[in-house]
């Protein structure tokens, strides 16, 4: 191994503080600002000399993944303190995944937008981000890396484990699960009280192999975190014992001047590539990676994703690719260090992580205690990652798959196509207990995409016919240029693009055309001839603009398709030169 350790000295003085453009000057601007914070009860002892962290806090009373924020914000600022520094808290937008309409996809780039002008607008020398709810995760990673000031993540961590009639519940996956029960009539209405009370137990995320798992996760083996930690669940005591260490850090890492493109190279998007692999990803990892590694300036694709896929299997046994275990067990087990450690032959261990130390130093000693839970390489829970991109006639700019979810007949699989325009029409079709559909049909929802849903919401596991539930099928091939939640589970192709609402290849397929699904060969394809398919595409009609003003307007301009991450073109690295400081006058 490579030392590349970054030595962890003093580079910067008081005077070559960002903040101290703020303060230092003896002249009328800086006058303003001193008697401002002399204004909140803070003298000069508080803050003169001192590194100012801006504590970015996506708490809300609508976010119960971060219900527990308000009190972790105060012992970020504890660790601050102890360290020498001077905090102060930055409320950002929440992007609250239950909540929020009509889908928080819609507002990850508002709130990467938010993050790197909050950092870039006012006197912070380093950061805490603090977040773990889906979308909390990329949007701030995003903005704070084209930011580029010293940052460290703070993981939300997830809930406890969910408990009904003595059953480990999961997020998502049990809701659907019990849900299409319910459908079925093979549950009472009071049994399904039961699960509504139970599943969601305690504050933090999701506690499945979710999205926020995921991407927390994916943070971590970037080298945002204090390595391990997106592993501790919200409410141990360790989560407030790591909230006050990310204080201290974050204070080492300004006078180191430790930023995060010494940390965010290619090698680190390709470890955290590897162990949302391994972790058994959530497909919403797909977009997010592309777009926070295009904002470190990695070129990461799709083609980047699939080959890693093709040699890391999944060896984390979290549900909703393992069958038992949940984030509780994950983190007893011995966390992401553990998975890590497994995983140390295929890892660029040189990397560094906040801490100033490479990854090989971070996981040197991490060990396994349940190897059931986590896996070695040699007995995992799916042969190959977790995802697995598509192109053919239908998408030919890609789509996404999680064969690890899915019922292994699908594997390869040719069907007749039941199409739908639109989700009320989808949900009153599925609903028909005389719906004309067999177990080989394929259901497909267009007009679900980034600009379609709008927002690209997380409509991809489309809900199982009734029909098909009464007489005992739990899962179908299901196709659609929507995202599918992290919990979700089933034979789901996702992401399809371009999408059918700008006029993708999916807005020409019709009911009863055959559909070919090749996971091996990666390969999706309808069955219907090059004349026929210039036929149809001469008939097709743009559909109305889903916007007319504001952010929503604005989102439609400017968002890129799903292979491309679903970031904003002129919030790329490409599009201009950099903002740069803000004047002060
Ligand atoms: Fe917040 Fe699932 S709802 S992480």
């Amino acid at each position: 191994m490579t030392e590349t350790r970054y030595q962890r000295v003093q580079r910067k003085q008081p005077e070559d503080l960002r903040s101290a453009r703020w303060f230092a000057p003896d002249d009328l601007r800086s006058f303003g600002h001193r008697s401002r914070i002399m204004q909140m009860g803070y003298a000069p002892e508080d803050w003169a000399g001192k590194p100012i962290i801006g504590i970015l806090n996506t708490w809300s009373d609508l976010n119960p993944c971060h219900a527990h924020f308000k009190q972790r914000v105060e012992d970020v600022k504890r660790g601050v303190l102890q360290a020498g520094g001077f905090p102060v808290e930055l409320p950002a937008i929440t992007l609250s995944e239950n909540f929020m309409k009509p889908t928080t996809m819609l507002y990850r780039n508002l709130l990467a937008m938010e993050t790197e002008e909050q950092i870039r607008a006012h006197p912070v020398d380093g950061v805490v981000l603090m977040g773990g709810c889906d979308k909390t995760t990329p949007g701030l990673i995003m903005g704070a890396l084209t930011a580029g000031q010293p940052l460290i993540y703070l993981p939300a961590g997830p809930m406890l484990r969910g408990n009904y009639a003595g059953q480990h519940l999961g997020s998502g996956s049990d809701a659907w699960k019990y849900w299409d029960e319910r459908r079925a009539g093979t549950i009472t209405a009071q049994q399904w009280l039961g699960v509504e009370g139970g599943i969601a137990r305690s504050y933090g995320h999701c506690m499945t192999m979710g999205t926020a798992s995921t991407m927390t996760a994916i943070a971590d083996a970037m080298g945002l975190t204090i390595p391990g930690t997106s592993s501790i669940p919200a409410a141990d005591s360790g989560h407030i014992r790591m909230s006050a260490a990310c204080g201290r850090r974050i204070v080492e890492m300004v006078w180191e001047d430790l930023r995060p493109g010494l940390i965010v190279t290619e090698s680190a998007v390709r470890n955290a590539t590897i162990v949302a692999m391994a972790t058994g990803c959530s497909t919403n990892a797909v977009v997010h990676l592309l777009a926070m590694a295009r904002r470190a300036g990695v070129n990461w694709t799709l083609d980047d994703l699939d080959a890693l896929s093709r040699e890391i299997p999944v060896i984390a046994n979290i549900r909703p690719s393992g069958t038992t275990y949940l984030m509780e067990d994950f983190f007893y087990a011995g966390g992401l260090l553990g998975l890590m450690s497994q995983l140390r032959d295929k890892l660029d261990l040189t990397c560094l992580t906040v801490m100033g130390e490479t990854l090989g130093e971070a996981i040197a000693d991490a060990p396994v205690y349940n190897d059931d839970v986590i896996r070695p390489l040699s007995n995992p829970v799916y042969h190959e990652g977790s995802l697995a991109v598509l192109r053919g006639n239908l998408c030919p700019d890609g789509a996404v798959i999680k064969p690890s979810a899915c019922d292994a007949r699908f594997q390869q699989h040719t069907g007749p196509a039941l199409v739908f325009d639109s989700y009320p029409e989808m949900k009153a079709a599925i609903d028909d207990e005389n719906l004309d559909v067999t177990p080989d049909h394929i259901l497909v929802l267009r007009n679900a995409g980034p600009l379609g849903g709008p927002g690209m919401p997380e409509w991809g596991m489309l809900p199982m016919p009734k029909a098909l539930l009464k007489q005992g099928h739990r899962d179908m091939l299901r196709i659609s240029d929507a995202r599918m939640s992290g919990t979700s589970y089933g034979a789901c192709v996702l992401h399809v693009a371009p999408e059918a609402y700008i006029g993708g290849p999916l807005a020409l397929l019709r009911t009863g055309d055959l559909v070919s699904l090749d996971i091996p060969k990666r390969s999706l394809n309808m069955l219907v001839s090059d004349e026929e398919l210039a036929r149809r595409r001469a008939e097709w009609k743009a559909p109305e603009p889903r916007f007319e003003r504001g952010y929503g307007w604005m989102f439609s301009q400017h968002i890129s398709q799903a292979d491309q991450g679903c970031d904003f073109d002129y919030l790329t690295r490409e599009f201009g030169k950099a903002a740069g400081e803000p004047d002060i006058f």
